[in-house]
């Protein structure tokens, strides 16, 4: 029970790594917000958990929908402990095809999506001496090729998120990075554009089991592990959980 009487916001948490992660943070006692843009998702998942989860309909990419939704958290719990900035998008592509709205839609969730909700936190993150994560990418650390927007959006969330780590590192609140490899969960199901080299694509796959995609339990565990007691001396850190990907 890590999270007993603490406060916990996980932005995209109606599907995939964001549910895993709050139903962890459930589990282990956290008064949870559950915050998505699919709100008839994050209703449902709240159910489940039961006791204090809450749904809240959420656009990271709108500064004041990330106003409201941390105004509301606090208004509900009284303070906020945990933000684990877990929604985002992927967009695969030839650079032809990247026209600026989809680099634009890209970087405006994954990137601008964490900068918004690390913004409208940051005060009542800093009254707690909380914690953050930030969920980045393998793709944070090296370059996925067809992928450019989403590329630059996870290496930006992993800039921002050191940066932050140093500038808040005498409130107290820490604040780190997530970096999975391929994750099973419906984000890595969409239709491939013709135009991609899946084989150039494929060449950055996990060196575990034979490469089989992490499960998003797995990669909830590390987030759950980071916004805990037990990682009460990292700060900054770029957390790779990739199967190897990113060693060689
Ligand atoms: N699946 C992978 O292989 C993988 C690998 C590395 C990193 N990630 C990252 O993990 C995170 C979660 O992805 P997932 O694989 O669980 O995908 P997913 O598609 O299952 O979940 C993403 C969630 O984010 C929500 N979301 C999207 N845009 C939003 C917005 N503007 N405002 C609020 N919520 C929004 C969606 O509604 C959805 O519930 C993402 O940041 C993704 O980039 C995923």
């Amino acid at each position: 029970m890590r999270f007993e009487g603490k406060v916990a916001i996980v932005t995209g948490a109606a599907s995939g790594i964001g549910l895993a992660t709050a139903r962890k943070l459930a589990a282990e006692g956290a008064d949870l917000i559950l915050a998505d843009r699919d709100f008839a998702g994050v209703a449902k998942a709240s159910q489940g958990l039961g006791g204090s989860a809450v749904a809240i309909e959420l656009d990271v990419a709108s500064e004041e929908s990330c106003r409201q939704c941390i105004a509301r958290a606090v208004e509900m719990h009284g303070g906020l402990d945990i933000l684990c900035n877990i929604a985002g998008v992927l967009d695969f592509g030839s650079l032809r095809d990247l026209s600026a709205d989809r680099w634009n839609r890209v970087i405006g969730i994954n990137l601008t999506g964490v900068y918004n909700m690390c913004r409208a936190a940051m005060p009542d993150l800093v009254e707690r001496r909380g914690a953050v994560v930030n969920m980045a990418s393998a793709a944070g650390l090296v370059g996925v090729p067809f992928n450019a927007a989403y590329t630059a959006s996870k290496h930006g969330v992993v800039g921002l998120t050191r940066a932050l780590a140093l500038e808040f590192s005498k409130a107290g609140v820490r604040i780190n990075a997530v970096c999975p490899g391929g994750v099973e969960t419906p984000m890595l199901h969409q239709a491939m554009p013709d135009n991609v080299d899946m084989e150039m694509v494929m060449r950055s796959a996990s060196w575990l089991d034979g490469g089989a995609l992490a499960t998003s339990e797995e990669v909830a565990e590390v987030v759950t592990f980071l916004a805990s007691h037990q990682a009460r001396r990292m700060t900054g850190v770029a957390l790779s959980v990739d199967g190897g990907q990113t060693a060689g």
